[in-house]
């Protein structure tokens, strides 16, 4: 486990994208919707765009180059073009903080 803080959680408002890079690990995109905070990688599996540029809606994050959206909840792809999935990420929210385990992306079944 290796929890790094990413910003405050009010600083975090619905519909809010943060793009976090840990000095020793990759990009992570840190999003809020439907209420609920998540962690992605944050690189399309299409063609290498960052997600953190891109549009938020019920839980889906959708890249700005060619369109494909991804499940915030599991990584997986449910707009093409994009058909592999991207790890998430473990959070967990101490005293107002959002934290993001750099070590536990993994990639959930669909
Ligand atoms: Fe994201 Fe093509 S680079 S959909």
């Amino acid at each position: 486990m290796a929890f790094k803080r990413v910003c405050r959680s009010l600083d975090l408002a619905e519909g809010g994208i943060i793009r976090f890079v840990p000095p020793e690990g990759r990009a992570i995109v840190v999003c809020r919707s439907e209420g609920e905070i998540f962690a992605m990688t944050d690189k399309c599996s299409h063609g290498n765009w960052s997600l953190s540029e891109g549009f938020l809606e019920n839980c889906h994050l959708e890249c700005v180059l060619h369109g494909s959206a991804f499940d915030l909840r599991t990584g997986w792809p449910d707009k093409l073009p994009a058909t592999k999935p991207l790890e998430i990420y473990d959070i967990k929210i101490d005293d107002g903080d959002v934290f993001v385990d750099i070590d536990s992306g993994y990639i959930a079944k669909k």
